[in-house]
């Protein structure tokens, strides 16, 4: 059965009333293996205090936030767009923290996420967009297959959550 999702602004205010959704949904990545800037052992105290964080550069208009509910107004996914950018790269944003729980992965949602995304983006007068994932990750497949232009690889960039080295994979979109 095909589940219908709707994507939304997260407000600050918005993102502290689902402070608990979105932990679940970011211990469930970080925990599943995931790469997205923490290590483990990873809970809740600091699950919170990243989208404390993310509630209040939101509130300094720094970027946007945006989750997908399913028709049960449960949230299953988030991404973010960083808006704040040196007054030389105004014209760019950089994509972050791209999540699905897992229990909705493959539903579509990301697809979702992505597109709705580049419609805030270009909003902003955004038209070149960037981010990068870790190599050989399923996000990475993702990126390619939603028309992300593959810039490069940097060997031994980051950790994954277990310790291990991880090149990055930087793509860009031009809108
Ligand atoms: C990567 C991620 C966001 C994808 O979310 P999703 O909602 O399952 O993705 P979608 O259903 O929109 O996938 C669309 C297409 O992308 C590709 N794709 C998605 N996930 C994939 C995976 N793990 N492996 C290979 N291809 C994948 C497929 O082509 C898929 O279409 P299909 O299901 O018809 O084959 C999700 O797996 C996730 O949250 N991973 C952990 C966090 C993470 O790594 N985020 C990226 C940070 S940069």
């Amino acid at each position: 059965m095909t589940t219908l999702h709707t994507v939304r602004v997260l407000s600050r205010d918005a993102i502290l009333a689902h402070l608990d959704p979105l932990c679940d949904i970011l211990e469930n990545s970080v925990n599943g293996g995931a790469s997205v800037s923490f290590m483990l052992p990873f809970g809740r105290d600091k699950a919170a205090a990243f989208w404390q964080k993310v509630a209040r550069s939101v509130a300094d208009n720094e970027r946007v936030v945006l989750g997908a509910f399913d028709e049960h107004e449960q949230l299953q996914g988030t991404v973010q767009l960083i808006i704040d950018q040196p007054e030389n790269q105004n014209h760019r944003a950089d994509v972050a923290k791209l999540l699905v729980h897992d229990r909705a992965r493959r539903q579509g949602i990301a697809r979702l996420l992505m597109c709705e995304l580049e419609k805030v983006a270009v909003a902003h007068g955004k038209n070149v967009l960037v981010l990068d994932t870790a190599t050989g990750s399923g996000a990475e497949t993702f990126y390619a297959h939603c028309g992300w232009e593959k810039a490069g690889m940097i060997p031994r960039y980051a950790l994954m959550p277990d310790g291990e080295m991880t090149g990055t994979t930087v793509f860009y979109k031009f809108l």
